[in-house]
């Protein structure tokens, strides 16, 4: 997709992978409409220029409200980047199951609920592109965040086959499955992680290249190893 001259909708860009996302967007030319929870961080991205929703997409309201803000509006590309997921470890005690509700509904459910929100907009834009940000753990979980792997690799599988059901249509559906990127959700934990503009520079350029998926750093070596082996994979992946 030609990014120059399109409108596109962001979630979760107010920080981490898509507060560089909506800038290197914005830099290409695209309008963007950007959305996020908190509010200084929402306060910080209008002060940028960003026009900007905020919404908690792990309840309903805040998916209408996000459908809302962009009703009526031209929407060429919808990115489902807004993404979160606490561990969910028996081996720690009892794990939180409203926490666990909100990340499946966060993770899956919104994503779901916008696309189908936007779906008469972008099929009548004739060309527009659907980017649904999953993960590495999509394909082989890890061990301590059963959860958050369990919703990417839903969000994976819905991508696939709304990819399939929507060929011809004009909307293009790519998968983003990043590796371990320095932001927030990752504090504490992993090494050696990608800079979140590094992995924002390269879905951007699977947007540009029309990809179906963009396998990013090592997640690269990831689906080889798993395309040889599922079962390593998982052994290698269920120790993170
Ligand atoms: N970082 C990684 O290593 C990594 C790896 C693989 C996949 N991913 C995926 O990449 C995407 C971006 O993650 P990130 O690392 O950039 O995380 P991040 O820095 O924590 O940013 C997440 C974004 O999502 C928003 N968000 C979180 N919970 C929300 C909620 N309940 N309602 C609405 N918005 C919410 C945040 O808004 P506020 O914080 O402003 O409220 C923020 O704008 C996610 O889908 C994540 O699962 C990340």
């Amino acid at each position: 997709m030609q990014l120059s001259g399109k409108t596109i909708l962001v979630t979760g860009g107010t920080d981490g992978i898509g507060a560089q996302l909506i800038r290197q967007l914005r830099s290409k030319g695209a309008t963007v409409i950007a959305h996020g929870r908190n509010a200084d961080r929402v306060a910080a991205v209008r002060d940028d220029g960003f026009e900007v929703i905020q919404a908690d997409l792990s309840t309903q309201a805040g998916i209408d409200a996000v459908l809302a803000g962009v009703m009526g509006r031209r929407i060429d590309a919808l990115i489902n980047n807004a993404g979160a997921g606490a561990d969910h470890d028996f081996r720690e005690g009892a794990p939180d199951l409203a926490a666990a509700d909100a990340t499946i509904f966060l993770n899956l459910n919104a994503p779901i609920h916008l696309i189908a929100g936007l779906m008469p907009e972008l099929k009548s834009r004739g060309e527009a592109m659907i980017v649904n940000v999953t993960s590495g753990l999509a394909i082989a979980p890890r061990a301590g965040g059963p959860v958050y792997c369990a919703t990417k690799a839903a969000l994976r599988s819905y991508s696939q086959a709304l990819r399939y059901q929507l060929q011809g249509s004009g909307i293009h559906v790519l998968e983003v499955l990043p590796p371990v990127v320095e932001t927030k959700l990752t504090a504490g934990r992993g090494s050696r992680k990608m800079a979140p503009d590094e992995c924002a520079r390269q879905i951007v350029s699977a947007m540009e290249r029309d990809a179906d998926e963009a396998n990013i750093g090592i997640v690269k070596v990831l689906q080889l190893v798993n395309s040889i082996s599922p079962a390593l994979a998982r052994k290698i992946m269920i120790r993170f």
